[in-house]
């Protein structure tokens, strides 16, 4: 994954704006940062006088300690916002909130929001960088740089590989960011669901669609099994979560259908018993909590490039 692409953009804010170049260097990073949480010591002073503010206006449980962790591995400072508890319940706009905590000098701002796109309005009112943290159903690029980084790991190319994507497609951010980071690195995506939870047109985006699990799991190196995103459906998309779990749930008796050494992957959180069974979710191909263990090493990488815009070798020139 070797490349000379220097980092030059302020923000993070999906994958679809990123080029090539750019995911591989980010991917790079990473491996450097996943050296330094395998040490006993597991903080560098790299960010050390720099100041990164968490803004969650949704429920995190992964990315939110995730960023935080990756923050303090790296000695910047944190401040976090939890939207029930701060000035948004008096009615004042996520800019004027961010604005304010900008005044704080604050460098970096990570931006969890329902609101698809709230993370490109951010950036275009702060001079501090920006990174989304999950924008509704639009992106959540960060996520989508660990999956690939973790499929990257156990597979060592992505090129070339079959990367199937199940469940509820329609809401997910996962999957979106996922699809644009695989399709540039050169992986065939398929996408599989009930037709309801597939967007019209998904075709565009260079992927197959089936609505048989079966055909989706057969070839594939690795399922990315989505959440059913019952906060986000506002209608019954399936007839009964019954059938969904009949037609579309990852059972071991499922699992037989796939490759012997195909990788079991989930955003998380996982609706275990739904989407993805116990015995699945916890078996040996599953690499759900290695996947979050690389999510500290990418947001260190990501944290890492945008204050500082120079990548780790070139710091140590
Ligand atoms: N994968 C993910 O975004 O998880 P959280 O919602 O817990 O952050």
């Amino acid at each position: 994954m070797a490349n000379k692409t220097i980092w030059k953009r302020k923000d993070l804010l999906g994958i679809e704006e990123l080029t090539k170049e750019e995911i591989h260097l980010i991917l790079n990073q990473t491996f450097s940062f996943k050296e330094i949480l395998e040490r006993p010591i597991k903080k560098v002073p790299t960010l050390r006088g720099k100041t990164i503010a968490l803004i969650f206006f949704e429920a995190s449980t992964r990315t939110r300690f995730s960023f935080e962790l990756a923050a303090k591995r790296l000695s910047a400072d944190t401040v976090s916002f939890a939207a029930a508890s701060s000035s948004t319940v008096k009615g004042e706009t996520l800019k004027d909130t961010a604005k304010n905590i900008e005044a704080m000098k604050v460098d970096l701002v990570i931006l969890r929001h329902s609101m698809p796109g709230s993370s490109y309005m951010l950036s275009r009112y702060l001079e501090a960088g920006v990174v989304n943290a999950g924008d509704g159903s639009h992106e959540h690029p960060t996520q989508a740089l660990l999956d690939v980084f973790s499929i990257y790991e156990k597979k060592k190319k992505i090129e070339g590989l079959k990367i199937s994507i199940i469940g509820d497609v329609a809401h997910s951010r996962v999957a979106r960011s996922n699809i644009f980071a695989l399709k540039k690195l050169g992986a065939e995506v398929t996408i599989c669901g009930p037709k309801t939870l597939i967007p019209v047109d998904i075709e565009k985006l260079g992927v197959n669609v089936t609505y048989n699990l079966d055909e989706a799991i057969k070839d594939a190196d690795a399922i990315n099994i989505l959440r059913i995103q019952k906060e986000r459906q506002k209608e019954t998309y399936f007839p009964s979560i019954r059938e969904y779990i009949k037609l579309y749930g990852i059972t071991e008796e499922r699992l037989k259908k796939a490759k012997k050494d195909v990788l079991i992957m989930h955003p998380g959180p996982i609706n275990r018993g739904i989407e993805l069974f116990q015995e699945v979710a916890d078996g040996a191909n599953s690499i759900i909590l290695e996947q979050v263990t690389n999510g500290v090493a990418v947001r260190m990488a990501v944290l890492y490039l945008l204050c500082s815009g120079e990548t780790i070798e070139e710091k140590e020139k």
